[in-house]
């Protein structure tokens, strides 16, 4: 199948990208590199550097690609920078989305599948939250995803577009960005593995419910296959606390470090836990990664690949160095046409 993954050089978007390739389809990304970076770039697949939100240079590559099914991923994704810049936000994660249903429409795509979130759309009443709880996003992070969900039911109400969004707990694993505005998990890792103390806000007894992205990976190709529309929780139901956290990546480290909690902790959800029995009705998913194994796969991958750095910068391996030097070259120029050229290749950056 001809699949298209917006965000594809991001965390979960760059093993999605994998699992397709994986599973034989033919797979374009389009990604600005704003969060994700070309590390992360498959290099069997085609590679735009482009805004979800521009809609001329969108056109284009649908015009070219003319994908039988989208992964939207990009997004504006930190919660603490959307507050500092709401309209930022909404073009990306709104007006980027809206674009992306548009031209799905255009093109004749069967299916679109999208990023929401659980972790920050509903209260922390009544945990484990299922999608029929109340909604309270309250950064415009959270208030742009529910937005698009709303659109997307809007689109398959009145254009009968197929659609599934997937919002998703905590997500952790190999390839995320400790820097952003990552999860606890590769802020913790990338601390531990410099040698510092990471600190923990508040007491540490907030709780999330992370689920690992190979999981994910697996939702996101569950809901291909499907033939439902609608929203659905991804999640395993269980909440951790960020101590939890702290001890289960602390055993990787001989118990090298101690608890250190400073007082002033951001505003945020105390508690977070997601109820994904609908998608395990059906969409046919469950998680099946227990948290102490998605740890123990993380820091394995970490030890591989992350560069311990007195300035706590990640550094690649030098496979993955060296792998990015040749992005450019398997990039399938003879797939594309005088179109493209104008649309994509002029600003494909080789590394
Ligand atoms: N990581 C999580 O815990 C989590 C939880 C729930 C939902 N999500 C959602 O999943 C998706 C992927 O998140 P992630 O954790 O992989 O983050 P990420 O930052 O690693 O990936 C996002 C990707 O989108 C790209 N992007 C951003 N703005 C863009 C734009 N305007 N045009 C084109 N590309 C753009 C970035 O460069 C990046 O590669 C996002 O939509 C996010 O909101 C993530």
């Amino acid at each position: 199948m001809r699949i298209l993954v917006t965000g594809g050089a991001g965390f979960i978007g760059s093993h999605l990208v994998d699992a397709l390739l994986a599973h034989g389809h033919d797979v374009a990304i389009i990604d600005d590199l704003s969060s994700g970076t070309r590390s992360n770039l498959n290099a069997q697949a085609r590679f735009y550097i482009c805004d979800v939100a521009d809609t001329a240079r969108t056109e284009h590559i649908f015009k070219v690609e003319r994908p039988e099914a989208i992964f939207h991923l990009a997004a504006f994704v930190s919660v603490r920078k959307s507050e500092e810049q709401p309209s930022e936000t909404a073009r990306v994660n709104i007006l980027g989305s809206l674009n992306i249903m548009r031209l799905a429409h255009t093109y004749g795509t069967k299916r679109l599948i999208v990023a929401s979130t659980g972790g920050v759309m509903y209260s922390d009443d009544n945990l484990p939250t299922s999608e029929t709880s109340p909604e309270q996003p309250r950064s415009p992070y959270a208030i742009s995803k529910s937005s698009t969900d709303a659109f997307l039911e809007a689109s398959h109400q009145t254009f009968g577009l197929s659609y599934v969004s997937l919002r998703c707990g905590n997500v952790y694993g190999p390839r995320q960005n400790p820097h952003g505005e990552a999860g606890v998990i590769a802020i913790f890792l990338e601390k531990m593995l410099s040698g510092k103390q990471p600190v923990i806000y508040g007491s540490g007894e907030h709780t999330r419910d992370y689920v690992y992205v190979d999981d994910v990976v697996e939702a996101y190709l569950a809901a291909l296959t499907s033939d439902r529309s609608g929203i659905y929780n991804i999640g395993t139901g269980e909440e951790t606390s960020v101590n939890q956290i702290f001890d289960m990546l602390n055993v990787h480290f001989d118990h090298r470090f101690e608890k250190q909690h400073i007082s002033d902790a951001p505003q945020e959800q105390e508690r977070s836990a997601l109820d994904a029995s609908k998608a395990s009705r059906e969409l046919g998913w469950i998680p099946k990664t227990k948290i102490e194994d998605g740890i123990a796969a993380t820091v394995t991958w970490a030890l591989k690949n992350m560069r311990p750095n007195n300035n706590t910068t990640s550094t690649m391996s030098f496979q993955t160095w060296l792998s990015t030097l040749f992005i450019g070259k398997t990039y399938r120029m003879s797939q594309t046409n005088k179109l493209l050229e104008s649309a994509a290749t002029q600003e494909y950056q080789h590394p």
